[in-house]
């Protein structure tokens, strides 16, 4: 290839190049992701891409949208591109002291139905203290990696991946498709001689060795994380196109013949006792591993197990991370903050004399509610023997993991003149009276949607990940919406009519700083895109006290669709009548969250903002979760009497994995009552009723279990 430099080109000529180049990498990318064999050498492909950089960089205007510099590996300020994981990435329970092991034994043999004196084996390993990554591999070739994200999408983060000497690219004897899942992390003495030359060079250093793995990893330009000494262990899988072993052990030992690096400390033990004799043991040697560890990672040994134990929402029954206690240091405490909550929640923030814990500097922490500070919990008892916390107070402050930093204790002899805190009785951001219903420990602001903090925290939530989710518009945004004279954003649907708003507006986005024409119409687009939402975000995203993103999911499963809902939460009389008698019989719904949803639909003002907001939204119906021809999917079913081939908590998640809905008593709405031997009033209401009634056997036989 003759090149001319780019110095020399005119507008037309480069215009052509950067063409051609575009049409040459995009072939060499399908080539390499998709074929055996790539058609340019690394080497040849790098420079056809710095070739590309170069024209971009001098003719910034002819720069296309989807130029092969966006793609991931380019040299970009642009972010990464997203992976829809084909088996989400799940986190992990935590256990923090030995009984939580032995409840895990127990909870774990008890939906098994196994005895207590049955086989039952577990893995021990480290946890590890860095970022888990998904390395997918077709016929043996690395085809893509990428970070745990919200567990369901993730980071295309494939070229830095590409650069880590521990993750092999090319494995033999594999399953066709394999993902494997592990922990990228940096050695205490690489993060040390990382952070060394970082301020060697003035630059910033890195807090800890998990921030460094995961700054180094999430690089747009893979050869500064080719720079970083990153590494990483192997102990988990994703889609599989045939399994690696029987057995968890037997998985990590096929891992390691595959030539991925495992844990040296991972253990098979054969009880609880055993898994907690290893967890002491690794503590042991922790100091001297050369890595961060956070704590012991317990999985069911036997995969047949594992399936039958399947999920909950978000982690699995079958493992459990057993936590190591939390390091701990002293401060001074120099202030108590208030913040009010999106819930009306005062909540008193510590602010301390910079400290640190854990290998991370801390100047805020929770003291939870106004009982704690005083040194009572809610329930009137004692904490910290009864010790208050006052300004100016030696405070003793705990970091486990990611939790946020707590006050755990005082030191009363160096207590000087503090005097006792008096919590504030009015809402510090509206003045409103704060109060605290009988049996709740924290004291709320009754402002309501008159309080600003309230309003603007409601709004964030609105926009949180787990929410609408709007690319553009987090938390620093909502506060200057919520700020803004000319296109304010005072309620959920004012978002939806900002673009019309703007359209007509003196005071235009693009032309204000920090806006540039393409950020605006970014997030435009971003919003459009979220005006089609499924019932189970709007759900979520509507801020309601108690209703957290599994009761969001089950409210949605169970109304289906918005109008179906919105009808049952506004007709529902509390306490009473079919609609709230219906609202509690959906299981894990309590009188208290059907309390709280039915009383934000029927509060004017509350009701009124949902309307102007669902005006503008086209919302989906929930779709019936497990397989949509399952006879039971949308049926609502109860168990009762003794199950004998499974245990009650299996059916009811293999059947909720199917579709139906489990409730613990029957009505007029119950379809299908499933009674084994011992079924008493409710297999006589079902009858009274006229509802269907199966045994055992014939629940197998419907779900093509038999
Ligand atoms: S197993 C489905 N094993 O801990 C279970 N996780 O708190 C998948 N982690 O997101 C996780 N060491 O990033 C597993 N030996 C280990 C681990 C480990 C570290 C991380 C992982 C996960 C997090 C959950």
């Amino acid at each position: 290839m003759s090149e001319k430099d780019v110095s020399s080109l005119t507008e037309e000529y480069a215009k052509a190049e950067l063409e051609r180049l575009s049409s040459v990498l995009s072939v060499a990318n399908r080539a390499y992701h998709t074929q055996d064999a790539p058609e340019l050498s690394d080497a040849e492909y790098d420079a056809l891409k710095r070739r590309n950089t170069a024209i971009e960089t001098a003719f910034p205007h002819l720069k296309h949208v989807d130029s092969p510099s966006e793609q991931v590996g380019g040299p970009v300020n642009e972010t990464f591109s997203k992976v829809t994981h084909a088996v989400r990435m799940m986190s992990l329970a935590n256990a923090f002291d030995d009984n939580d092991v032995r409840e895990f034994e127990d909870t774990v043999r008890r939906y098994l139905g196994l005895q207590k004196d049955a086989p039952l084996a577990f893995t021990a390993e480290p946890k590890i203290d860095g970022l888990s990554l998904s390395l997918r591999y077709e016929d043996g070739r690395l085809v893509q990696a990428a970070t745990r994200g919200d567990g369901a999408t993730g980071e295309n983060v494939t070229a830095n991946a590409l650069t880590i000497a521990d993750i092999p690219k090319q494995v033999s004897d594999a399953p066709a498709i394999m993902e494997i899942r592990g922990e990228v992390y940096m050695s205490h003495a690489d993060f040390a001689a990382l952070n060394a030359r970082a301020e060697a060079s003035g630059g910033k250093s890195f807090a800890n060795p998990r921030n460094a793995a995961a700054g180094s990893l999430r690089q747009l330009d893979a050869e500064i994380t080719r720079a970083r000494p990153l590494r990483f262990f192997a102990y988990a899988w994703g889609e599989l196109s045939e399994p690696l072993a029987d057995t968890q052990n037997g998985a990590i030992e096929r891992m390691a013949k595959l030539g991925f690096k495992t844990n040296e400390l991972t253990k098979r033990c054969q009880s609880a006792e055993e898994v907690l004799r290893h967890y002491a043991s690794i503590e042991e040697q922790r100091a001297l591993l050369g890595y961060d560890i956070d704590g012991v990672v317990y999985k069911v040994d036997d995969l047949e197990y594992q399936r039958r134990l399947g999920f909950r929402s978000a982690t699995p029954r079958w493992a459990i991370a057993h936590k190591f206690q939390a390091e701990l240091a002293w401060t001074e405490l120099l202030g108590i903050d208030i913040q009010v909550g999106r819930t009306g929640a005062l909540s008193p923030v510590a602010r301390l004399k910079p400290v640190t814990v854990g290998g991370v500097v801390v100047s805020n922490a929770t003291l939870h509610n106004e009982d704690y500070i005083a040194g009572r919990g809610a329930d009137g008892q004692e904490i910290r023997n009864g010790k208050d916390i006052r300004v100016g107070d030696w405070v003793q402050v705990y970091r486990a993991g990611d939790v946020i930093p707590k006050v755990a204790d005082v030191d009363l002899s160096k207590r000087s003149n503090g005097q006792p805190y008096v919590f504030p009785q009015k809402c510090p951001e509206c003045g409103s009276d704060a109060v605290r219903e009988q049996g709740d420990a924290i004291r709320r602001c009754t402002g309501g949607i008159i309080c600003p903090a309230q309003t603007v925290e409601k709004l964030k939530h609105f926009v949180s990940r787990a929410a609408f989710d709007i690319d553009g518009l987090g938390a620093k945004q909502v506060e200057m919406f919520f700020a803004d004279q000319a296109l304010p954003i005072r309620e959920p649907a004012d978002i939806f009519t900002l673009a019309e708003r703007d359209a007509g507006n003196v005071s235009k986005l693009a032309n204000r700083d920090g806006f540039g024409t393409k950020s605006v119409k970014n997030l435009f687009q971003a919003i459009e895109e979220k005006r089609k939402i499924p019932l189970e975000r709007l759900i979520f995203a509507l801020g309601i006290r108690h209703v957290g993103e599994s009761a969001a999911k089950l409210l949605a499963a169970n109304y289906v669709t918005w109008p179906n809902f919105e009808h049952a939460m506004t007709h529902a009389q509390i306490g009473d009548g079919p609609d709230w008698v219906a609202l509690n019989a959906i299981d894990g719904v309590g009188h208290v969250l059907a309390a709280s949803v039915v009383t934000a639909f029927q509060q004017e003002q509350e009701r009124a903002s949902i309307d102007r907001l669902v005006a503008q939204l086209n919302v989906q119906d929930a779709v019936q979760r497990g397989s949509a021809d399952s006879p039971v999917a949308g049926k609502t079913v109860v168990f009762t009497g003794t199950l004998e081939k499974m245990t009650r908590a299996e059916a009811k998640a293999r059947a909720e994995a199917l579709g139906a809905k489990v409730a613990g008593s029957v009505s007029a709405k119950t379809d299908l009552l499933v009674a084994g031997p011992g079924a008493g009033s409710k297999a006589k209401k079902a009858a009274d009723l006229g509802i269907e009634t199966i045994d055992e056997d014939g629940w197998l036989t419907l779900i093509g279990e038999a």
